[in-house]
This record gives C-alpha cells, sequence and structure tokens, in this order.
C-alpha cells in the first residue's frame, strides 16, 4: 500500500481499541456479503466509517491504484490536474490517483454519507495537506450531483450501490463530466462485471472509446460462466488480520473495471484475462484481441515472443508480433 495512505489510516485508526472496530466490521461485513447496499443510505453508524478504512479501503485502494497505473502507462505524458471522486468514500480513489499522478492539483469528491465523508476530510487535512487546500467535498447523491469537468473522473465501487434505475442516467451524467478519462471499478464478480459490461455498451453508444482493459471496442466477448477480472496483492496490516479473523498475512483483492476516453490512447494488441500456464518448452496463454477471446500456445522456438509471454502476468498488455 501506498506509504502515506497507510500511515493516514494508522494515524485515524491508532487510537481506537480494535474492540470497539469488531462490531462495527462484522455488521459492514454482513452487509457487504449479502448485496445489502443497494439504493438505499443505511448510514454508517458508530465506529462503520472506521470499520471500512480499516478492512476494505486499503484493498480498492490497491485494485484503484492498480488500474490507474495502467491508465498512465497507456497514456504516456498524460498529467490530469483535476479528479472528480464519486462515491468517494473516505476518499480512496483520490489518494490512489495522487500517488500516480502527481500532476493532480484539485479533488472534487462526492460522497452520500455524512459520516464517511467527516472522516475523509480528517484523512485529507492529515495527509494531502496541499491538495486539500484546493479541494471540495459534497454530500450529495453522485447519481444526480453536478459537478465541473474534471481530467479524471473515477466511480470506485459505487455502481452497484445504485439503483439499477438509475444506473444509466448516473453513466450519462458521469461520461458528461470527464475531460480525459472516465474510470468505473466494480468487484471482480459477475454481477460487477455484469454491471460494467452495461455500461461498457452504453457509453460505446454514447461516442466513448475504451481505454483498457479492451483492446476493442467491440461486442465483449466474454460469455457463459466467464467474467472479465483481475487481482491484485496486498499485506495485511495486523488490525486488518484480526478484524477479519484472518490467518494470512496478505489478500487477494478481485476487481473488474473499465477505462474510457473520447479518444483511445494506442490499442493493445491483446490483454491477458487469465494467469498464464508457464509448462516445458511452452506457454500457454488466454487472450482478449480486436477478434475476440483467444488461447494461445507459444512455444520456445519463438524466442523473444516467448521471453515476453512468460514474463506476462493476468492483466498484462501484450505485444505478440
Ligand atoms: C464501497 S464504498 C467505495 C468507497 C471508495 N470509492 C473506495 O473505493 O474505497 C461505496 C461508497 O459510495 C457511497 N455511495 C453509495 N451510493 C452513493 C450515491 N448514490 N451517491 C454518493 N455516494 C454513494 C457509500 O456511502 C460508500 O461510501
Amino acid at each position: 500500500m501506498n506509504a502515506t495512505f497507510e500511515a493516514a489510516i494508522e494515524r485515524e485508526l491508532g487510537d481506537l481499541h480494535r474492540r470497539d472496530l469488531r462490531g462495527p466490521a462484522s455488521v459492514l461485513s454482513e452487509r457487504y456479503r449479502f448485496g445489502d447496499v443497494t439504493g438505499v443510505s443505511h448510514g454508517f453508524a458508530s465506529g462503520q466509517a472506521q470499520a471500512y478504512l480499516a478492512t476494505r479501503a486499503p484493498a480498492t485502494f490497491a485494485a484503484t491504484r492498480k488500474v490507474l497505473a495502467e491508465l498512465g502507462s497507456l497514456r504516456p505524458g498524460w498529467a490530469p490536474k483535476s479528479i472528480l471522486d464519486l462515491g468517494a468514500g473516505p476518499g480512496t480513489a483520490t489518494w490512489a490517483a495522487v500517488a500516480v499522478f502527481p500532476s493532480i492539483e484539485h479533488a472534487e469528491l462526492v460522497e452520500r454519507e455524512p459520516e464517511m465523508a467527516a472522516l475523509g476530510i480528517r484523512l485529507g487535512r492529515n495527509g494531502l495537506p496541499d491538495l486539500l487546500a484546493d479541494s471540495a467535498w459534497t454530500i450529495a447523491d453522485a447519481a444526480e450531483v453536478t459537478t465541473p469537468k474534471s481530467d479524471l473522473v473515477v466511480a470506485a465501487y459505487i455502481l452497484g450501490e445504485l439503483r439499477h434505475d438509475r444506473e444509466r442516467s448516473a453513466l450519462e451524467r458521469w461520461w458528461g463530466a470527464a475531460r480525459g478519462e472516465l474510470l468505473l471499478i466494480e468487484p471482480g464478480t459477475p454481477a460487477g462485471f455484469e454491471r460494467l459490461r452495461a455500461a461498457r455498451s452504453a457509453l460505446i453508444s454514447w461516442g466513448a472509446q475504451v481505454t483498457a482493459p479492451c483492446p476493442h471496442d467491440d461486442a465483449c466477448p466474454m460469455a457463459g460462466s466467464d467474467w472479465c477480472h483481475f487481482a491484485v496483492r496486498l499485506e495485511r496490516s495486523n488490525l486488518h488480520r484480526e478484524l477479519k479473523g484472518a490467518r494470512l498475512g496478505y489478500e487477494d483483492e478481485k476487481y473488474s473495471y473499465l477505462a474510457v476516453s473520447a479518444s483511445r490512447p494506442c490499442v493493445p494488441v491483446a490483454r491477458l484475462v487469465r494467469s498464464p500456464r508457464p509448462h516445458k518448452g511452452h506457454v500457454r496463454l488466454w487472450l482478449c484481441e480486436a477478434g475476440g477471446l483467444d488461447e494461445r500456445v507459444i512455444s520456445r522456438r519463438e524466442g523473444e515472443v516467448y521471453r515476453r509471454a512468460r514474463a506476462a502476468r493476468w492483466g498484462d498488455r501484450l505485444e505478440l508480433n
């Protein structure tokens, strides 16, 4: 995790006793596990916003930072100056964006729940002073709020919390607010991916082009029980581990994402949609390409292409020529 975000979390949670967070953490975890988050405001009862910060924000931060780094590498030289963070929670996406794009000077954050916004404001004051001086939190419904245009618009882990019948109009509004990239991130579950697949079709019909992860704007070829998702590994702090009742010192956060803009930077030839399988003398790859999904076997005899294929990881772009 980015050291400054980690430090800000520790400062915020440092004085709390673990036992004070255990109850709120388990209520929060049930709420998300049983999908009881859609459309209605539950508020964050005492300790729940902090529990989110301890148990979920490190993972959503890691996923968001990884996706933003991918956008940065697809658009070398891109230096966004402003971010609009929708369903900001404690400001996770803003922290990730600042870590990847030091060019960011202004952040607009929209969050529905006052308890969560208050926590985000505190975190920012303790850690992002320069940025915060010129940043604005709005406590409002992100599906309806009118915001200034921003270079980067991020809606991380919020689409699934909107009422289904409001998703399309919210998307249209967010797309209208994006001067550069609009980035949507959802849990890497079949349901999260389905929301992004629907968003992708709508955005393309409004003239958007896909920056990532798809190397094309054709119909999404994922079918059947397959869904497009990726993973990032992060270390768990002791508190994180304790509140989750977990033994492992790390977790793998699965996420799905979609980044679109008015004009795609460069088209990656292919993207690895599963982990490559290395074998003796060859490697097996599952790729999404302009022509659809493809399973390829690259043999050691292919020299440089084989070396690139061996080094590639799930979620990477891959040039095979
Ligand atoms: C799962 S959290 C994600 C927070 C943050 N984006 C992250 O990645 O860690 C979803 C957040 O969106 C907020 N939210 C849900 N629906 C909203 C809406 N219609 N307008 C504004 N915020 C909303 C929730 O209160 C919660 O703080």
